[in-house]
């Protein structure tokens, strides 16, 4: 058997095992993808400070986001279809986060419905937010998400209209996937995929289906979020978003310092600096080029996260050093998905984990909590 030791590993082998279609739909950005390679060329830049003889005894990765435990400052992003990278996608990935001691965030496009997660955890997990132009809907699924125990919402405010991802476009991308014949030979190239998907029913977008009304054609990402999503979303309706809420609010995508300091006025509880994982504006500054301004930009008024480009556990070091609570990754953890269910995702955690424990030690650290600047070189 091979053994996973970088989230390198992990993505080859989910690149065997899941159909091309969805392998590639996590796999891409925007346009060029210059966004994308960005966020990880950019972590690459960053160098650490190697110091010595101090005592490395009795380290700890453990912290808090938004005032919740974690065992180390990383959640799982929301992300689409996660459902199609393994079959119950969702279900396995909020398990495995959870015994973890990390927070899970299902996303508005997930295949396994909020109910289907509730239903396989014990603990809380976050829900992440699109605002489509019909408010019964939107007002409903805020409530499915109090219902279901959700600690957090996480509004995401970088997608009201999509960027082009050519890979989709090429491929076809839908859920569930056509039978035509170049979807059909992408499948049955991966059979255990298929055999895994032949015993869920959990097949389409598990939020939306028999929820929304007027959906004429949910299967294809672009025209779904063409028809759906209302691009008039603006600050005003954080407002009432957080009101119906009533909880802790996240508000993902911010990655100006202007942006930043408005989002004080919403009095969310944490802002995500993100490009969507360079899968939105091909041209924009990867999220790690922009963290340290937005953190000097806010200062400790709100709580700063980051997601797009970590692949490492010295990638978490570096955006916590550079002022970031908390991070996310997306890929890294659908990567473990697609290569071994619930398995991978904790292996994806625990390669993280181990990157970051041993290269905070080396920087001369033994907490977390204590990781500033100072760290880096
Ligand atoms: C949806 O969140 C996407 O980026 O495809």
């Amino acid at each position: 058997m091979d053994k996973m030791l970088t989230i390198a590993d992990l993505k080859r082998k989910a690149e065997r095992r899941v159909p091309r279609m969805f392998f590639d739909y996590a796999d891409s950005g925007a346009w060029t993808e210059s966004t994308y390679r960005a966020n990880e060329d950019d972590f690459a830049k960053i160098k650490l400070r190697q110091r010595v003889l101090v005592d490395m005894t009795d380290r700890s990765l453990a912290t808090e986001m938004i005032g919740e435990k974690v065992s180390m400052p990383v959640a799982l992003s929301p992300t689409g279809l996660t459902g199609m990278q393994h079959a119950d996608g969702e279900m396995l990935a909020a398990k495995a986060a959870e015994e973890f001691g990390v927070p899970f965030t299902l996303s508005t496009m997930s295949i396994c419905s909020i109910e289907d997660v509730a239903s396989v955890t014990s603990k809380p997990f976050w829900f992440q937010l699109y605002v489509m132009k019909d408010r019964d809907f939107v007002n409903n699924l805020i409530d499915r998400a109090k219902a279901a125990g959700c600690s957090a919402l996480v509004l995401t405010l970088d997608l009201q209209i999509l960027g082009q991802r050519h890979k989709d476009l090429r491929n076809g991308l839908s859920a569930p996937p056509k039978f035509t014949p170049k979807h059909i030979w992408q499948m049955a190239t991966r059979p255990k995929w298929c055999l895994d998907m032949a015993r869920t029913k959990r097949r389409s977008f598990g939020n939306i289906v028999g929820h929304a009304k007027n959906v004429s054609d949910l299967s294809s990402l672009p025209s779904w979020t063409a028809e759906q999503f209302d691009p008039r979303l603006s600050w005003k309706d954080v407002e009432w978003i957080k009101e119906r809420w009533g909880g802790k609010l996240i508000l993902k995508g911010i990655l100006d310092e202007e942006d930043a300091r408005a989002s004080l006025d919403t009095g969310a509880d944490a802002i995500i600096v993100s490009n969507h994982g360079g899968r939105q504006l091909d041209g924009a500054h990867s999220s790690i080029a922009m963290l340290p301004k937005i953190v000097d930009a806010v200062g400790d008024r709100v709580e700063v996260h980051m997601d797009g480009g970590i692949r490492s556990g010295q990638d978490v070091l570096k955006a916590v050093a550079l002022g970031a609570k908390g991070t996310y990754i997306g890929r890294p953890f659908l990567y473990g998905l697609g290569a071994d269910g619930k398995q991978g995702v904790t292996t994806a955690l625990e390669i993280i984990r181990k990157e970051m424990d041993v290269s905070m030690a080396l920087c001369g650290k033994r907490l977390i909590r204590d990781v500033d600047r100072s760290i880096l070189a």
